[in-house]
């Protein structure tokens, strides 16, 4: 057959991560990039003997070689170009979070839908190894009934890039929650193979990134934006359907004792709870004996490679099913709505009132 021609908008910090995904697959190649930065842009061409590079995205989708795109900027561009993507006839892996609102998510899964082309929200966290064996062992039921879950990514010291896009209200739609929340609520909800959400309670608070304090090292944007308007700390207490409860934490920056974070998710269930970084399965000894706290033993997952990338090119070439699916992306995105709007009205937020803000925004135009 012949070979997949990728195409990556955007060169930044996590495109190489990217490149290497996507050529690790035997059957796709990427040819080509499109940055606003032409340095970022040549820089990755260099690096992976990319054929051409365009400092504009709708250079690199007018061009009919390419089979399929890998969209990692800004998040407010996520929905813009996905559409375009969708609309040149490209498949597309579009990076985390899906896009910074849920009306905007409804429109690129329309238009998804509309094409029938291979769309993917890229949350890399559903394929570690520890991820598909805490999946594979609630599958077959060894946690009993699932009433609560934990999770959390608290970082002491972990906000990216101070001055760059992911601290602007307008270019990021918001902070820590959108940034790595999505992939904790996201990994919460798959392992309890659970998207029906009811309603949420959320916080948010900024502490430290306005001050200066707090950076991390992640991002390759330019420090151009002379804002910090998002929050770099939030939380939920979301109610399912069925009646499970899901706890998130998220912080970009906290005090803390631990210089590396904390980051886990924690299933709980009537006959045993499992944490998933490391693997661990707790539960009552036998007949009484001494309570366990155990590693599971090997067993066989459904997606034995952690590169997503591999997955999104299968079902292009129609050789698998999708790890991350459209309803599941969009209940995630309703989801973050629901917290921030529930931090900013002080209030309990049903995902039914997100629904009609995305019907009130799409008659609206
Ligand atoms: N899956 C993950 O775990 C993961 C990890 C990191 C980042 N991400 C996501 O990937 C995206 C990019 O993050 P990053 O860390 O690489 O950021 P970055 O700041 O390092 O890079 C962003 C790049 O996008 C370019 N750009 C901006 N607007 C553009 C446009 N309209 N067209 C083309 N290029 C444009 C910038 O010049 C820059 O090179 C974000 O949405 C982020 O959330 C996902």
């Amino acid at each position: 057959m012949s070979t997949l021609r990728i195409g990556m908008i955007g060169a930044g910090r996590i495109a190489a991560h990217n490149c290497n995904s996507i050529n690790a697959h035997p059957d796709a190649r990427v040819v080509a990039v499109a940055d606003s930065s032409r340095e970022r842009g040549e820089a990755l061409q260099n690096e992976f003997a990319i054929e051409s590079v365009h400092t504009n995205a709708d250079d690199l989708l007018a061009d009919d070689s390419i089979d399929a795109v890998s969209i990692a900027v800004p998040n407010a561009f996520h929905a813009p170009l996905a559409i375009a993507a969708l609309r040149a006839g490209k498949h597309v892996m579009l990076d985390k979070p899906f896009t910074t609102n849920y009306p905007e998510a409804v429109q690129v899964a329309e238009v998804a839908r509309e094409t029938g082309l291979t769309f993917m929200v890229s949350m890399n966290m559903r394929f570690r190894k520890e991820t598909q064996t805490v999946k594979a062992m609630i599958g077959r039921g060894d946690l009993g009934d699932i009433y609560h879950a934990k999770a959390y990514w608290l970082r002491r010291s972990g906000i990216p890039r101070l001055g760059t896009w992911f601290g602007s209200k307008k270019l990021a739609g918001g902070g820590g929650l959108l940034d790595i929340g999505v992939h904790l609520l996201d990994l919460a909800l798959y392992l309890m193979d659970n998207f029906e959400i009811e309603s949420v309670s959320g916080i948010t608070h900024r502490t430290f990134g306005h001050r200066g304090l707090g950076e991390g090292g992640w991002g390759l944007s330019d420090r151009s934006e002379n804002v910090f308007d998002v929050e770099d700390f939030a939380g939920a207490l979301i109610r399912l359907k069925n009646g499970t409860t899901l706890n998130l934490e998220v912080a970009w920056a906290m005090h803390q004792p631990e210089d590396k974070g904390r980051n886990n998710v924690e299933i709980f269930g009537s006959e045993a709870a499992l944490t998933a970084f490391d693997a661990k399965l707790c539960r009552f000894g036998p007949e009484g004996g001494e309570y366990q706290v155990t590693t599971p033993e090997p067993i066989e997952t459904p997606h034995a490679t952690e590169n997503r990338f591999l997955n999104w090119i299968d079902v292009i070439l129609g050789k698998a099913e999708p790890v991350c699916t459209l309803p599941q992306a969009l209940a995630v995105q309703r989801t973050l709505n629901a917290i921030y709007r529930s931090a900013e009205t002080g209030r309990e937020v049903t995902l039914a009132e997100i629904a009609d803000e995305a019907t009130e925004a799409a008659a609206a135009g």
